[in-house]
């Protein structure tokens, strides 16, 4: 894993546009994971700015959904989809036909994660795969404990998750209690990972990431044991990891 520590939130947006936009000049049609979640807002609106200015061109990109509230259709104003609609397949232009939708109001889930898994696979697994990371050290929908292999899945939120998503829809009532997420199988096997992380409140939870035991009750950690992972963090989130980490590239 490589660290790059920016000075703050707005310089970690741009490092991490800067990782992206070069990933898509070396593969314009990239199989792209896409996180909702505050964090990677900032570098979404950064990433459409330079396509507005003819630096990225994210036309050919194959969006890919990371996760959804269960029972949640489309239109819901809580509905990951959406969100991940207006913050980047929107403001990038990437047509419909290149999106791939977990649909989280399917009549059967279960089948749904699995024919994903098998949509994910046939399109040649993720090339760019953009992640935030949670208080609780959850990727996606992947609450601890979740193993290397867990797959594509329905499951049930924990406290600390409706809690933290409580902040997006403005009660712990309008949180759902479950979901379907993108399996830590496929996240482990992306091409490139991408993580942003800011803020104090990350700080500890980044250091159990980057240097904790890898185990399946911080999911993030398992992160240590894929390729070509870059976690792109403020000052505020990388505290001491900022002098510290040897494998850290400082900018
Ligand atoms: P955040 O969410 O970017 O809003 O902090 C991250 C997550 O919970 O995965």
């Amino acid at each position: 894993m490589r660290l790059i520590v920016a000075d703050d939130e707005a310089g970690m947006s741009r490092t991490a546009a800067d990782l992206f936009c070069e990933a898509v000049a070396a593969k314009p049609s990239s199989s792209v994971l896409v996180a909702t979640g505050n964090t990677p807002m900032g570098m979404y609106a950064e990433i459409a700015a330079r396509q507005a200015v003819g630096q990225c061109d994210c036309g050919q990109l194959r969006a890919i959904q990371l996760d959804e509230y269960l029972g949640i259709p489309a239109g819901d104003r809580r509905s990951l989809y959406g969100w991940m609609r207006r913050s980047f397949i929107d403001p990038l232009g990437i047509p419909d036909a290149q999106v791939m939708r977990l649909a989280g109001d399917a009549a059967d889930p279960d089948a749904a994660c699995a024919a994903f898994t098998t949509a994910i696979r046939a399109a040649g697994g993720i090339d760019i795969s953009v992640l935030g990371l949670g208080p609780n050290g959850h990727l996606g929908f992947n609450e601890p404990p979740s193993a290397a292999d867990a797959p594509t899945r329905v499951i049930t939120l924990t406290e600390a998750s409706i809690e933290s998503n409580a902040v997006y829809w403005g009660s712990r009532d309008d949180v759902p209690r479950r979901a379907m997420t993108v399996g830590m199988d496929v996240l482990l096997a992306a091409r490139l990972t991408i993580v942003v992380v800011s803020g104090e409140r990350k700080r500890e939870i980044l250091q159990r990431m980057m240097s904790g035991p890898v185990s399946p009750d911080v999911p993030a950690s398992l992160l240590q044991t894929a390729d070509n992972v870059v976690v792109v963090a403020d000052r505020a989130a990388a505290g001491e990891l900022a002098s510290t980490s040897a494998a850290g590239v400082r900018r």
